[in-house]
């Protein structure tokens, strides 16, 4: 991106991508891809790590894959772009774990903007955030208060914004200020996520189902504690397909439960397919999400075959966390990560 310190990544990168590269070989070997995974969510919070990364002009090249841009206005052409296949969007401006409130302001002054845009645009589009890019870390009134102003303004264009969820010692604050602002203020425009891999998630999800609430399933991005998450991919899959029947059932779509199902895996896929036709489920009851830049084809594939496919677009200088996640869900993405340095 354009803001890290070009220069100095002249004379750094050759030795970091050899560092990297040997970091990379020496965990993946040692410990396996479960591990690397770990290694690359810890990364992913790292300062001294962000610095390093963000500092290679050519990091930017791999992350952009991922992201739309670095404005607002790359992120809306993206979406009219995207528009224009078919698909629907949510757009999110890039940021979490803010350190003080004047960051937290300027977060919800660029979401406010967003919507602005959305509304003058006229794209189909809502909105996507983090609760910690509003403050919750500071002082959860304080995300509370930012997320209020948001709701309002997304209110008067009759847009939505959904609450992202991020890793677990934040999912009880997140669920009390969504249900704060829905409850108490009244904003029925705001929904959240449910992350299959969190033990949690069944009993969230039979009181979301109760609240008729706006829902997105994934399958969780952060690395949590065996105390509190399945460690065995196959768990959280059986997970996923549990709770993504519970969200389409019947009874929840009488409740007014609108489900997003947020998955690139075909397994998924295909289970919530099969479940939408033995139950005779309307294919605009529900809608499929996946992540810009992953798995375009299938997206395009989806929305050919009459689905509600929705896909999420970040945008923003703040990528690194964002794109380290996504490094850690499919660890082969390293090697293009570190073949983009090595073209330098
Ligand atoms: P899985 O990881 O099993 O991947 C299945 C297949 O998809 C892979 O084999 C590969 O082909 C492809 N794939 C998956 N990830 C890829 C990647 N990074 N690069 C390339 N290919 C990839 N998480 C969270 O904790 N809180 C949240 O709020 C959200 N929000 C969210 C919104 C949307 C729209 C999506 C799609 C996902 C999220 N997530 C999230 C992330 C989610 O929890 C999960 O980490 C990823 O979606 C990867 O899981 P899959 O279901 O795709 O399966």
């Amino acid at each position: 991106m354009s803001d890290p310190a070009q220069g100095a990544s002249r004379s750094i990168a050759p030795w970091l991508w050899w560092l990297t590269l040997v970091a990379v070989a020496v965990a993946f070997s040692l410990r396996g891809e479960a591990w690397l995974r770990r290694l690359l969510i810890y990364l992913s919070g790292a300062g001294w790590a962000r610095d390093a990364v963000t500092r290679l002009p050519l990091a930017w090249q791999a992350a952009n894959r991922f992201v739309s841009g670095e404005t607002r206005d790359e992120a809306m052409r993206v979406t009219r772009a995207l528009n224009d296949q078919g698909l629907l969007v949510t757009l999110d401006f890039l940021g979490e774990s803010v350190a003080d409130a004047v960051q937290a302001a300027a977060a919800r002054d660029e979401i406010l903007a967003l919507l602005d845009a959305i509304a003058a645009e006229g794209v189909e589009a809502n909105v996507s955030l983090k609760l910690t890019q509003l403050g919750m870390k500071i002082d959860p009134a304080l995300a509370e208060s930012n997320l209020c102003l948001i709701l309002e303004r997304a209110r008067r264009y009759g847009n939505r914004v959904r609450i992202d969820m991020e890793d677990s010692p934040w999912t009880d604050t997140t669920l009390a200020i969504y249900r704060a602002l829905r409850d108490e203020h009244g904003y029925d425009n705001t929904g959240v996520v449910i992350q299959s891999y969190l033990f949690r998630s069944a009993a969230d999800v039979e009181r979301l189902v109760a609240e008729g609430a706006w829902v997105r399933l994934c399958k969780g991005a952060y690395a949590e504690p065996p105390e509190v998450a399945y460690p065995r991919k196959a768990d959280t899959d059986a997970s996923f397909v549990r709770l993504m029947r519970r969200l389409l059932s019947a009874e929840a779509r009488r409740n007014g439960v609108y489900a997003g199902i947020a998955t690139h895996d075909d397994r998924m896929i295909a289970a919530t397919q099969a479940f939408a036709r033995d139950q005779r489920i309307p294919l605009d009851a529900f809608e499929f999400q996946m992540l810009y830049g992953i798995r375009r084809e299938r997206q395009l594939e989806l929305a050919a075959q009459g689905y509600r496919l929705r896909v999420y677009v970040p945008y923003g200088t703040a990528w690194y966390p964002y794109y380290m996640r996504r490094l850690a869900e499919r660890p082969a993405n390293i090697w293009f990560f570190l073949s983009n340095l090595r073209r330098r």
